[in-house]
């Protein structure tokens, strides 16, 4: 079947659109939407419908044509064509109308829709803003402040509230799109409906004063600290209301394409691509049977278990949680019901859903009720001895062929797998804190993990709504490996000269969502002390790299929870303090290991600390611990509160020129010593041949 096809049934044409996956506007579909168009114009019909194949609407833009010259017709003449018929256009919309896609039912005179259908402009997400007249279009029927929040955020809405906003004419609860769109045209065709377009439109300059978009302005600042687009969205809408509709459409072209050409738009771009590789394993075939989970154990419910439980019981998956001991247990499952008690209060979900959520969260403190699930999860306490016991009583429990994953931060997965007579069904399931909230999850294959047993696991990650990632062992696995070095940068800053405010600011002003240091006390400093008491002199390592932590939480400043750390708290709005008192532990431990502190630059402190990241990244790579460096960027964007705009550590490395990066880390390696810096073999091999990461 070609692309587009045409068939004029009755007086009314139908432009089927056929471009699977998801009907993205590739060069051969502009051209022969704008073709079979403009052939319509002089044939019988009297209205025309345009319709997808498949399971969406158009979903936007090919993203993947994004870096190539562009091809004509380009998106706005393809609108234009559909725009200047003079019988009406009518867009006939199911699953998700996103950026061009819903610019092009924007373009059409009328638009349909089923109910479960979905329309936005992401466009934001991936560093850009709307090039094909949303933010000209979208102010014009929804109104200036609908049109900000929806464009600014890239937020898809449901079919009823976009038909709320005047964005769609007509929703139908179900049934056959294409012949309810077809009676919707007839209806229009009798009634003499014209081609109305969104173009004649006025807009109220009275309904957008400028303060509401300066105070936009300051928000964005704010919620999208460093990127581009959301301010160029801000100035598009501003330019819909004070501009003529054609000079407003160059307005839009001119800042999109300044957009598209931006580092941060190449950055969002290679994540939106890196995420969909990153839940492919190589080595194990697409079609590989997955087990069915339609139940889970989950063994400990603290800080983890409980969001864990959560995750799937949002889905709609029962849960057992076993705790040590009834009290625990009932902790545990108080903090679960808080959690949905919150959500609630928050409006983001009713009373019966969550009690329906809740509900399916049931305890126990009896290993026999986990005998018939199909995958447990272990959350015990980060040890190894612990975790062993537990997985040899489940060996013991569990029915054939249930998964046995554990959410360990750091053992070795392999020794807890050989607890267990069943290697094969053995794997981590490492997820971040807060467990319900982030979207990180590290999927980690130990030598004898059944294909089968990864490929359900990936699967179910995207069922519970994270994103997941493939990762070997190794200490730390990907993400935690990496941070312990760029931890270790962050400490030994502080103690040769720099302070945590300087430090922390200079991050942030980067774009990580915290600095290390207030992470740190967000986190509890004590947490970092407990695990290095269990730790020889020699696996401690340079004593420089925890001397003032271990201070501090001698007396008794364990971060946040205590009221202060490497910053006092306010003890009602927990804003952060300097506090002197660091400074005077910071010197005395500085003169206890003979340094002299100096000044540090904000460049020196984000090249030491962000660069510490790339080299031991590249070292996963090499050993194989990660698959791609995309995967370690989609781990870093999405579980550390790395800048989606910079792309993440490894293509932030490879826009800057892994020469430069070479070569900074070969000063600091003159300067700091070969132990630390000693650059990872890869980056010095891609940089002498002048090669990236994502090669
Ligand atoms: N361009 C190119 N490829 C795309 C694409 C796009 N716009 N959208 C999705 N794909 C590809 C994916 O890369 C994936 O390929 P793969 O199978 O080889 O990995 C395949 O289509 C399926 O995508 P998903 O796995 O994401 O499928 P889902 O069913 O989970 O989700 C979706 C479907 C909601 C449409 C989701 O793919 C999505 O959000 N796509 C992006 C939508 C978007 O951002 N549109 C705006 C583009 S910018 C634009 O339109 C600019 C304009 O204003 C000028
Ligand atoms: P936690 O101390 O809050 O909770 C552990 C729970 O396990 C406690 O409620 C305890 O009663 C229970 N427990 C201990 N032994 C048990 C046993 N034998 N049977 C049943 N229950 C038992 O610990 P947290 O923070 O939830 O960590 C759990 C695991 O998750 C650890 O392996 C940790 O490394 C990992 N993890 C922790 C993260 C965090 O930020 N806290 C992030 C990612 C992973």
């Amino acid at each position: 079947m070609s692309i587009v096809s045409y068939e004029l049934r009755g007086d009314i044409g139908i432009v089927r659109v056929n471009n699977p996956p998801v009907n993205a506007l590739s060069h051969a579909l502009r051209e022969g939407i704008t073709n079979t168009v403009n052939a319509a114009r002089d044939d019988a019909s009297r209205a025309l419908v345009i319709v997808c194949e498949g399971r969406t609407f158009i979903a936007g833009a090919d993203i993947s044509e994004f870096g190539q010259p562009p091809r004509a017709p380009l998106l706005p003449d393809m609108l234009l064509a559909i725009e200047a018929s003079d019988k009406p256009v009518v867009a006939a919309i199911h699953g998700t109308a996103l950026g061009g896609g819903l610019e092009t039912a924007l373009a059409c005179h009328y638009r349909c829709a089923l109910a479960s259908a979905k329309v936005g402009l992401p466009e934001v997400k991936l560093g850009l803003l709307p090039g094909a007249g949303g933010t000209q279009r979208v102010p014009r029927l929804a109104g200036v402040a609908a049109a900000l929040d929806m464009i600014t955020s890239g937020a898809p809405l449901a079919a009823a509230r976009a038909a709320d906003l005047g964005l769609l004419d007509r929703v139908f609860d179900g049934g056959d799109l294409l012949q309810q769109a077809l009676d919707y045209s007839r209806e229009l065709i009798a009634a003499g409906a014209p081609a109305r377009r969104v173009r004649d439109i006025g807009i109220d300059p009275a309904s957008a004063p400028a303060e509401l978009f300066s105070q936009y302005r300051e928000k964005l600042a704010r919620r999208a600290r460093g990127q581009l687009a959301p301010q160029h969205i801000v100035s598009c809408i501003e330019a819909a209301v004070s501009q003529p509709m054609d000079d407003g459409l160059t307005t839009e072209r001119q800042l999109f394409m300044e957009c598209l050409q931006s580092p941060q738009s190449a950055a969002m771009r290679h994540l939106f691509f890196a995420e969909r590789e990153a839940a492919k394993v190589k080595d194990i075939a697409r079609d590989t049977p997955r087990r069915e989970i339609a139940s889970v154990g989950i063994i400990g419910g603290g800080t983890m278990g409980g969001g864990i439980a959560m995750n799937f019981a949002n889905v709609g998956i029962p849960v057992q949680l076993l705790e040590i001991s009834d009290e625990a247990l009932q902790r545990g499952l108080g903090i679960i019901t808080g959690n949905y008690a919150a959500t609630v209060k928050k409006g983001k979900l009713s009373e019966e859903q969550a009690a329906r959520r809740r509900q399916l969260i049931s305890g126990t403190t009896d290993y026999a009720d986990l005998a018939q699930v199909d995958l447990v999860i272990e959350a015990v306490f980060e040890n190894i001895d612990i975790k062993k016991q537990v997985f040899a009583k489940l060996d013991t429990i569990c029915k054939p062929g249930a998964i046995l994953a554990t959410n360990t931060s750091y053992q070795d997965v392999n020794a807890i797998a050989a607890a267990t007579g069943r290697p094969q069904d053995v794997i981590g399931m490492h997820f971040f804190s807060p467990a319900n909230v982030m979207r990180l999850l590290e999927v980690v294959r130990a030598d004898k993990t059944a294909g089968d047993v990864i490929a359900t696991v990936m699967q179910l990650a995207k069922a519970i709504h994270k994103v997941p990632v493939l990762s070997g062992v190794c200490y730390g696995f990907i993400g935690n490996r990496m941070l312990g070095h760029y931890g270790r940068e962050a400490q030994l800053c502080l103690i040769e000269g720099a302070t945590p405010e300087q430090i922390d600011t200079a991050l942030q002003n980067w774009g990580m969502a915290m600095g290390p240091l207030a992470v740190g006390d967000l986190a509890g400093l004590d947490i970092g002390y407990k695990a290095r008491q269990g730790l020889t002199e020699e696996q401690k390592g340079d004593p420089k790299t925890y001397a003032i932590a271990d201070a501090l939480v001698e007396m008794g400043r364990l971060g946040q929870k205590s009221g202060s750390g490497y910053y006092r708290y306010d003890a009602e709005t927990r804003a952060r303090i300097v506090d002197p008192a660091v400074m005077t532990v910071v010197e005395e431990q500085a003169q206890k290991y003979g340094i002299e502190r100096r000044a540090f630059t904000d460049e020196e402190i984000v090249n030491r600390l962000i660069f510490a990241l790339v080299n031991e990244g590249a070292r996963i790579l090499e050993e194989g611990i990660a698959q791609r460096a995309g995967d370690i960027d989609i781990v870093y964007v999405n579980g550390y509160g790395f800048p989606a705009y910079r792309g993440g550590p490894m293509h932030y490395a490879d826009s800057l020129g892994l020469k430069t990066v070479y070569e900074t880390i070969c000063e600091f390696r003159d300067r700091f010593g070969e132990k630390n810096w000693t650059p990872a073999p890869l980056l010095q091999q891609l940089a002498e041949a002048g090669r990236r990461f994502s090669d």
